[in-house]
């Protein structure tokens, strides 16, 4: 017999807190394990088989911790490593489990956010090579037409607590005014990092009022809602006690300065050292 787990919420740092919170503000009944691999981070500018690798043995630890799901909140594991999980591993490391990311929910809506139809999407180097924001959307708004910009040095500076700092004005100036000198008729753009929305200030200063700025959080946890909702045999092996556990690959006391930022609450983490295995 399966026996029950938490949800585990996976992101290669912090990140993935941003999706968290939301998640636990609108399904707070169900148990959840955090992992951030923070000794590893970033990802956004590793290689496939890299990002993959470490992913993939993340999500066994969630396994073997019980998890009968797992989220992968982080755009650059989801656009680099889901599929190949989902379709070569999981009938190896967890046929009853599954596995979900961040893309497929935020494409299935961000085209309604748009009047002009003209999106811009702001990720990591890894996300934004991957085209998986525009194959995605392509498939639910073929008529929305995407424009899309890498930040490489936007998680760094977050991770390094920099974000508030004149360095991060310089670079976030540079990457929004690459994006918008795309097209002038942008009016929506999506943070396809879950680090991202911490720079939401700031990028607001170099954008014109009327331009929306998306976040992922809200959408993947109504997302998640619904998915539990039509998928009653993953939903009875949830846990629901309302208890959060944090993981992180570095350290701990790091992680827990770290963390409130993003949560919006302090956070209590433990160690997990992959790195040995
Ligand atoms: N939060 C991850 C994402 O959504 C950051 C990736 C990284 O580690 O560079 O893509």
């Amino acid at each position: 017999m399966q026996t029950k787990g938490a949800i585990g919420i996976f992101d290669s740092g912090y990140g993935g807190l941003t999706v968290l919170k939301e998640i636990v503000h609108q399904l707070p009944q169900y148990n959840y394990l955090y992992l951030g691999d923070n000794a590893r981070a970033p990802y956004g500018n590793r290689s496939f088989e890299t990002v993959y690798q470490y992913t993939l043995q993340c999500v066994k630890w969630f396994f073997e911790q019980g998890c009968p799901l797992v989220i992968l909140a982080c755009n650059t594991a989801s656009a680099k490593a889901l599929r190949t999980i989902q379709q070569n591993d999981l009938n190896k490391i967890g046929p009853s489990k599954r596995v979900l990311g961040v893309i497929r929910p935020t494409t299935e809506v961000i085209g309604n956010y748009s009047q002009t139809k003209k999106i811009g999407i702001l990720g990591t180097t890894g996300t934004i090579q991957s085209n998986s924001y525009l194959i995605e959307l392509e498939k639910f708004f073929p008529d929305i037409k995407v424009f899309q910009q890498a930040c490489p040095m936007w998680v760094p500076l977050i991770e390094n607590n920099e974000h508030h700092s004149e360095g991060a004005d310089f670079f976030v100036k540079e990457y929004v005014d690459a994006l918008l000198n795309q097209s002038t008729a942008i009016d929506t753009i999506l943070l396809a990092c879950t680090h991202y929305p911490l720079l939401t200030d700031k990028i607001k200063e170099y954008i014109p009022a009327h331009t929306k700025i998306i976040s992922q959080g809200e959408i993947v946890a109504k997302s998640l809602g619904n998915y539990l909702q039509r998928h009653p045999e993953i939903e009875n092996n949830c846990l629901k006690e309302g208890k959060i556990d944090f993981f992180t690959t570095d350290s701990t006391a790091d992680f827990d300065n770290h963390a409130a930022y993003f949560f919006g609450k302090k956070v209590v983490s433990k160690h997990l050292d992959l790195l040995a295995e």
